[in-house]
């Protein structure tokens, strides 16, 4: 007999776990935390296999599950309907960080806690952004592409070929991404770093990286807070997206918006899919009304073969830098969620429920957090 249930949900790692003991996000590896749990009296179930609703070992296991854990990487969604099914659920965790596969709001009917490991892989995505930024600009794909084909057509990859120095660089939230990735930026001697947030950032957060602008490069009074969206899309030579997927940011990036963005501007979007809508972006690829598209998220994970941004070109055939949802993933970053994790756990476990705060994402039938839209 077992203190309850836990569902861990992972994806696979196959030859890849046995290759590199490091991989803890796997299903192989289990985080790690398979003995622990089972010293504490609990059973742990794990399992890939999350889709398609109903009909997934998910949705067979959840129904007695006490706790869940699953990772943004390759989530389980816990629907509404999954929620209303699961009796005893009383603690969903994210391994890593962003729970928008958790329907909040159902969690919080139900006085079901959401907690993630806050701060884990914000490093990572940080640079997946710089990465993907310069990714774009300076036409690395073009150049790399003829590298491997044994091209030598300069002026082919040149003419979509620019520097980061002197852009107008803008973030969609300035939370802990979008403020490192500003801090990130600096070193590039921008013309300007925007950022549209409904949280102010502190003065002391502001100075630091006008004084590091004055440090590096001469130029202070780099960053600016813009209240309107559109003022801000329209200003900026790169966009980049760092803010949860809620209510009011689902679909944000549509037709729409993207029309008051600069010509050949890019966007680089690796907060979750789900913020654009694919074929707003995948046209204004098609079009060159964006010069790229960056990323690596998307609005189903894993991604169908024919989502739009797997093969979304412009007529050079640059343009699009997606990735599989990797950036949050690094080993580095497994290390630290699969250590989070165990701490949310042992809250748990002792009863204590002395989570770290930053943790908590909806407790006692309320938002912990303000990031999840302004509630
Ligand atoms: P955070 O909570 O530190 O910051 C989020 C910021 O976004 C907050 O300042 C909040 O006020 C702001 N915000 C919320 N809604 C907004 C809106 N509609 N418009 C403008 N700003 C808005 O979160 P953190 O750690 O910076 O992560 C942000 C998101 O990035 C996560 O929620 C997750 O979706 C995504 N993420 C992606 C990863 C990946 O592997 N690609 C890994 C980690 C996070």
């Amino acid at each position: 007999m077992t203190k309850g249930k836990i569902l861990l949900v992972l994806y696979e790692g196959g030859k890849h776990a046995e290759e590199q003991e490091k991989l803890l996000g796997c299903i192989e590896n289990e985080l790690g935390i398979r003995n622990f749990i089972e010293e504490q009296g609990y059973e742990l179930i794990t399992t890939t296999d999350k889709d398609p609703e109903p009909h997934s070992t998910v949705d067979r296991e959840l129904k007695d599950a006490e706790i869940v854990i699953t990772t943004p990487f390759f989530p389980a969604y816990i629907s509404r309907t999954r929620i209303a099914e699961a009796p005893n659920l009383k603690l969903c965790i994210t391994a890593g960080v962003g729970s928008d596969h958790v329907d909040l709001e159902a969690a919080n009917e139900r006085k079901i806690t959401v907690t993630e490991v806050t701060g884990s892989n914000v490093v990572s995505v940080a640079e997946h952004v710089m990465t993907t930024i310069l990714v774009l600009i300076r036409n690395y794909n073009g150049g790399h592409h003829q590298a491997i084909n044994g091209e030598w057509d300069i002026a082919g990859v040149a003419k979509n070929e620019y520097d980061l120095e002197d852009k107008v660089i803008s973030t969609v939230g300035a939370g802990r991404i979008g403020y490192r990735v500003l801090e990130r930026l600096v070193a590039f001697n921008p013309k300007k770093l925007l950022y549209y947030d409904y949280q102010e950032l502190p003065a002391e957060a502001i100075n630091r990286l006008n004084e590091a602008g004055r440090l590096f490069n001469g130029r202070g009074d780099i960053v600016q807070r813009v209240e309107k969206l559109e003022d801000m899309v329209a200003q900026s030579d790169v966009v980049t997206i760092n803010c949860p997927l809620h209510g009011d940011s689902r679909g944000l990036f549509n037709k729409e918006l993207i029309s008051h963005m600069k010509d050949g501007a890019y966007l680089v979007n690796t907060a979750r899919g789900a913020i654009c809508i694919a074929e707003d972006v995948a046209e204004a690829v098609k079009s060159g009304k964006l010069a790229g598209y960056g990323g690596d998220v998307w609005d189903k994970q894993p991604a169908p073969k024919d989502h739009p941004w797997r093969t979304m070109d412009n007529k050079d055939h640059v343009g699009n830098a997606m990735t599989v949802h990797i950036s949050g993933t690094s080993l580095d970053a497994q290390k630290r969620y699969a250590q989070g994790v165990k701490n949310i756990l042992n809250s748990y476990f002792s009863k204590k429920f002395d989570y770290r705060p930053q943790d908590v994402i909806v407790q006692n039938g309320t938002y912990a957090t303000r990031a999840y839209g302004q509630k």
